[in-house]
């Protein structure tokens, strides 16, 4: 049977729980919470090793699991008492503008010793997370980050639910976060890749498990720039959502779950082998570069049940509009620029790149703006938008990386539908807030532009964006 896309996109698209339900939700139950940013020192790397220095949100690092219910409203007071100024984004929250936390953007910088007050509602339940948006590739990488969950209104049924946020440190020998976050050398390449991977803050130790347990974990990659695939040895992890936004239950390609920067799975585990055993959790994303993240552990204690739950764990969609492709406006948006620059190499070889070209290319990046989206580098969180959008109508963007690097490329403020991949339909409904694209490939997305305001569009590799790789689209 021949399936055409159009076929596929319709049954995609009608599968969205669709309607402009959007973030005017009533507030059903308000809860409130205090985060302070201050520094702090934690053991990183062991109690046996020095402590690190780090920014931490409660003392914290990872900050702490925010938690909440889906349909609540929530009023966070943010308190800065780092020596610099800061924000909070809610990363993948569909939250008004004015609390989307982007510096000079949406709200003024909190100054040290000063506070603000976010408070949104919660359409979305799902797994997100935290972080400043102010020099994000230092305040991140010293340790400013933290999962933020919204529970269903009827959570799945699971033994546990468990919490990894996964972050990648750049340690000197004295367990001291090494300090060139400028470096030029990771703006313009992979980004800052460390050398000491964390689960939760720690260097993980094994997960004990119990025989027929079932788990939900949610895996949240903070890393500045390291791009995890995790291979769970004699298990196949069932995947029931991307980025917080429930997705068809289903096994990863490949068996392997990939999270560029900012990115999150929930999988679900059934632990089904032998008590006693233990399994490697693998970090292969890297050709050169596989390590053993963490184990599993099987207890010796009885199983938790006779026999592995089977009942698949579908979770209800959230109300995000879905777009109507049809009709959708198209623009084309296009990364450039970094090292190895393919269209610089092929000019090159055809001979045609004048001198003022290449000098005119290695002032822009000398200047700090090494990437560029459709020929523009930004600097600074305010500019004039890529795109203004208008508000109601659906969009699809034709996203082309012409790089030779990958890019995780986040949208605030909205999840959109990933339609098609180097021309290919998806084959199922996937929204997503980030995309991970690599060197040379193409993708669709769409969204509904349903909330006003400037919404920052950028790479997630905190080097690449500080380098120029953002924008912001308006929508009015
Ligand atoms: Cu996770 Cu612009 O952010
Ligand atoms: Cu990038």
């Amino acid at each position: 049977m021949a399936v055409t896309r159009r076929d596929v996109l319709t049954g995609v698209l009608a599968a969205a729980a669709s309607g402009m339900v959007g973030r005017a939700l009533a507030g059903q139950g308000r809860a409130e919470r205090r985060l302070t940013a201050a520094p702090a020192r934690v053991a990183l790397v062991g109690s046996d090793r020095p402590e690190t220095a780090v920014w931490a949100y409660d003392g914290e690092v990872p900050g702490p699991v925010l938690r909440f219910r889906q349909g609540e409203r929530v009023r966070i007071v943010v308190e800065n008492r780092l020596p610099g100024e800061t924000t909070v984004h809610w990363h993948g929250l569909r939250v008004p503008n004015a609390m989307d936390g982007v510096p000079h953007l949406t709200q003024p910088p909190i100054p040290p010793g000063g506070q603000f007050v976010y408070e949104f509602d919660l359409p979305d339940a799902g797994t997100f997370w935290y972080h400043p948006h102010v020099r994000s590739h230092e305040q991140v990488e010293r340790g400013l980050a933290g999962a933020f969950i919204v529970e269903e209104r009827t959570p799945p049924d699971v033994d546990r639910d468990i919490v990894w946020v996964i972050d990648d440190w750049r340690l000197t020998p004295e367990a001291e976060i090494a300090p060139d976050f400028d470096a030029f050398f990771d703006a313009s390449h992979a980004g800052r890749l460390g050398n000491t991977v964390t689960v939760n803050g720690r260097l993980p130790t094994a997960l004990a498990v119990r025989r027929n347990e079932r788990l939900r974990l949610r895996l949240v990659n903070v890393s500045n720039a390291r791009i995890l695939g995790l291979v769970f040895e004699g298990h196949v992890p069932t995947v029931i959502a991307l980025d917080g936004q429930p997705v068809a239950p289903h096994a990863p390609a490949g068996g392997r779950i990939v999270l560029g920067p900012a990115m999150r799975a929930d999988i679900v585990l059934d632990m089904t082998a032998e008590p006693g055993r233990s399994y490697a959790v693998l970090d292969t994303f890297y050709p050169n570069g596989a390590y053993r993240l963490t184990d599993i552990t099987y207890e010796k204690s009885a199983p938790v049940r006779p026999r592995p739950l089977t009942a698949a764990v579908a979770l209800p969609a959230n109300p995000i509009p879905a777009p109507e492709l049809d009709r959708a406006e198209r623009h084309t948006i296009e990364f450039g620029g970094g090292m190895m620059d393919p269209k610089l190499m092929r000019a090159m070889q055809a001979g045609s790149l004048s001198q003022a070209d290449v000098a005119a290319v290695r002032e822009r990046m000398r200047a700090g703006r090494i990437w560029t989206i459709n020929g523009q580098s930004v600097l600074g969180h305010a500019h004039e938008p890529l795109l203004t959008l208008r508000r109601g109508r659906s969009y699809v963007l034709a996203l082309r990386n012409e790089t030779a690097w990958h890019h995780p490329m986040h949208l605030h403020g909205t999840a959109f539908h990933v339609v098609s991949r180097n021309g290919r339909p998806l084959l199922r409904r996937v929204l997503q807030d980030t995309i991970l694209m690599a060197p040379g490939e193409t993708a669709e997305i769409a969204f509904v532009a349903d909330e006003p305001g400037d919404w920052m569009f950028h790479c997630h590799i905190l080097e690449h964006q500080a380098a120029g790789m953002m924008g912001t689209f308006r929508i009015s």
